[in-house]
């Protein structure tokens, strides 16, 4: 097996970018693409010092990385990792390291990484238990927990990605994914009182920001898409900039802690569970 994880070799000269950083440093789990790239590039914007962290689109993640540090010098890397390092504690606690490594410090640890897929009762497997359970819950306890002493240090926040189906809606079919959600969703409460005064933590709540790629075993089909949309009171797809900003937000929203904002066109306040509410 290849190493764990690996510090990319995209990033700007280790010895450069550690020397003493002023700038606030954030991670985001799953920020290659898509929203989670979006919440890289708006903290960017925001002066932050950037960390992506990506799983399998190393290619999206360089050259996310190459933009940001063309923009500012020294200002972004990237680090590969499954997010099952966190049922290996060394490599856990190595990869913490790591992260801390790059920048010397970390002041926002955002909860981005996730997998979505239709779970129909009568094909729950174990292996669809733990890798819904693993992306949407487990990692970012575990993650939270091995970031503890440096978000402490930095008097820094914790920002969890939900969605609006973790609260009491479920996505029908989803029922394993409902349920990784709602755990995610209980964490933030749970660690909001538990870190306080120290580091506060918050989630936002999507509602329909992008589907699902096509190509991928998370599509929507068309006539779902559709009448997800319809369903919307505000009558269009929210977009990862609706997701970015409210994150940016909430990192600087110091009398803020134990908070999930939905981001979703007002879709929670007529839905009702199920296909599209
Ligand atoms: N899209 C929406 O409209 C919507 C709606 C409701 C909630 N949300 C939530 O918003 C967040 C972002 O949504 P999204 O649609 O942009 O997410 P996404 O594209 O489905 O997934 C984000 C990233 O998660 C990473 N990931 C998945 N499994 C992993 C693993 N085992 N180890 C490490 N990384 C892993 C992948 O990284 P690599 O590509 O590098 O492998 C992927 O790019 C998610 O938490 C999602 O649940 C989104």
């Amino acid at each position: 097996m290849s190493t764990l994880f690996d510090l990319n070799t995209k990033q700007s000269s280790k010895d450069s970018i550690t020397q003493a950083n002023p700038s606030p440093v954030i991670l985001v789990t799953g920020g290659a693409k898509r929203i989670g790239a979006q919440i890289i590039k708006s903290a960017h914007a925001n002066g932050y010092s950037v960390i992506v962290h990506y799983h399998q689109s190393q290619a999206q993640a360089n050259e996310l990385v190459d933009v940001l540090n063309s923009i500012r010098a020294n200002s972004a890397a990237a680090i590969q990792a499954s997010l099952d390092i966190i049922n290996n504690p060394p490599a856990l606690q190595s990869f913490a390291q790591q992260v801390i490594n790059i920048f010397g410090r970390l002041d926002a640890l955002v909860h981005n990484a996730s997998r979505f897929y239709p779970s129909p009762i009568g094909q729950i497997t174990h292996s669809t238990w733990n890798e819904l359970f693993l992306t949407n819950a487990k990692a970012p306890l575990m993650l939270s927990q091995a970031f503890l002493p440096y978000l402490k240090d930095a008097n820094g926040c914790i920002v969890s990605i939900l969605d609006i189906h973790a609260n009491a809606k479920p996505f029908n079919r989803y029922t394993v994914y409902n349920m990784a959600k709602s755990a995610h969703q209980m964490m933030v409460q749970s660690l909001a009182i538990e870190l306080a005064p120290n580091i506060r933590v918050n989630g936002v709540a999507p509602g329909v920001n992008v589907f699902p790629e096509a190509d991928s075993d998370q599509a929507i089909s068309k006539p779902l898409q559709s009448k997800i949309v319809a369903s919307v009171p505000l009558k269009k797809e929210g977009t990862p900039i609706d997701i970015a900003q409210t994150v940016i937000f909430l990192l600087t929203a110091k009398y803020i802690t134990g908070q999930i904002i939905a981001v979703d066109g007002g879709r929670s306040l007529t839905l009702q569970g199920g296909d599209a509410g």
